[in-house]
């Protein structure tokens, strides 16, 4: 299949290049589009046929349910069989934005989009191609991300690229996302909502609202076998680079040394090696591993030092994460040490995100 690139403007989508996007949604293909989380993979949600492409294109298990999106609240009532109260108080503050809410399904939800579950996650992205796109689709749009299954989360259309050129009709390339990170996923069928997968609307946030809120142990550490996370998605190892990832965790000095100690391993050992460090820490470790490089002309080639972002401005290290473990790939890291970050609010979802990375890989200092 051929994959049309378009570009389109992120403020002003031109209604051209969205009417085309639109018609291939109507006609049963695929779109991916940019949303103010991540990139989508976009089908038409009312589709079964539309669905088969989406788990196809990725590589996905069709067990794992779809996300409807939205543009209008009236696009709401026909996808769910009801909208409970706490659904109400959410949506009023966090709709269009990068939350996600599991209602009861209708019967027009077919069971390929939700994976034979008889819910359904919808949303409603702020982002305004996503919302034109949408709206001139003229049905709810089914959009996982646009990474091939397992692969981190696309955030810029050259990532969405690399996983899907030739297995989707186009791509409209809107620039880079804002957010960096999946929506906040909280389901709203049981008595109290509960967290399943958190984002930038952070736990502390939701708790604001609702203090009883349960928080789903997948999206809190590792999964077993016997354990059925509420989103089924959890359980995959997600958003990895090839590398075997560690994290590093303690106070900011020790957590340098270590990563300092170790990186100094590999590096003699011949093997090449990615660090995630943040604007504050980059000097430290330029400095302590120069010397050990000596200089030589492979240097830049064994040590892969990325800065993720900086610690005073926690959205610039989600902005950039999924990038930076993209890049990793890119590069052929042997692998990878990264820094730890502050759990509370969006660090919250990072630390979620990088944990799941390195497959929980853990170092305490
Ligand atoms: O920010 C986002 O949510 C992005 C953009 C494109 O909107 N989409 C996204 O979709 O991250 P995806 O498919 O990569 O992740 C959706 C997650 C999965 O973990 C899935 O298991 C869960 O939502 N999910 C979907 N429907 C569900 C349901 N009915 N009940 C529980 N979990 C559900
Ligand atoms: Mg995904």
């Amino acid at each position: 299949m051929e994959t049309r690139f378009v570009t389109i403007d992120e403020r002003e989508p031109q209604a051209d290049r969205i009417e085309a996007a639109a018609k291939i949604i109507k006609d049963g293909g695929l779109v991916a589009f940019p949303t103010e989380t991540v990139y989508g993979l976009g089908g038409n949600a009312l589709d079964p046929e539309a669905s088969r492409r989406i788990y196809a294109a990725k590589g996905r298990p069709s067990d794992n349910p779809l996300i409807a999106h939205i543009a209008d609240f009236a696009q709401l009532g026909p996808l769910v069989a009801e909208i409970p109260e706490a659904a109400q108080i959410l949506m009023k503050k966090y709709w269009p934005g990068p939350m996600t809410l599991i209602f009861r399904k209708s019967q027009l939800v077919p069971e390929s989009t939700t994976g034979g579950l008889d819910t359904v996650a919808v949303r409603m992205p702020s982002h305004p191609v996503a919302r034109a796109l949408i709206r001139a689709a003229g049905v709810p749009i089914a959009a996982p991300s646009a990474n091939l299954s397992g692969r981190p989360s696309p955030t810029r259309a050259s990532h969405v690229r690399e996983d899907m050129d030739g297995r989707i009709d186009m791509i409209l390339d809107g620039g880079e996302v804002g957010i960096g990170l999946e929506s906040t996923i909280i389901d709203v069928t049981g008595e109290e909502p509960s967290l399943l997968r958190p984002g930038f609307i952070s736990e502390e946030m939701i708790r604001e609202l609702f203090a009883d809120m349960t928080v789903d142990a997948a999206s809190i550490g590792p999964v077993s076998p016997d354990m059925h996370p509420k989103a089924p998605g959890m359980k995959y190892r997600h958003y990895a680079p090839r590398a075997q990832m560690t994290i590093v965790r303690g106070g900011q000095e020790a957590v340098r040394q270590k990563i300092c100690a170790l990186a100094g391993e590999e590096l003699r050992a011949g093997r090449k090696t990615g660090l995630i460090c943040t604007t504050e820490s980059r000097p430290f470790y330029e400095e302590m591993l120069r010397p050990l490089l000596g200089g030589s002309e492979n240097a830049g080639e064994r040590l892969d030092l990325v800065t993720v972002g900086s610690r005073r401005d926690g959205s610039s290290i989600a902005h950039n994460l999924y990038d930076v473990l993209r890049s990793f790939d890119t590069a052929g890291v042997d692998v990878i040490y990264s820094e730890s970050f502050e759990e509370g609010q969006l660090g919250g979802a990072i630390m979620n995100r990088l944990k799941k990375a390195a497959g929980y890989h853990i170092l305490d200092v």
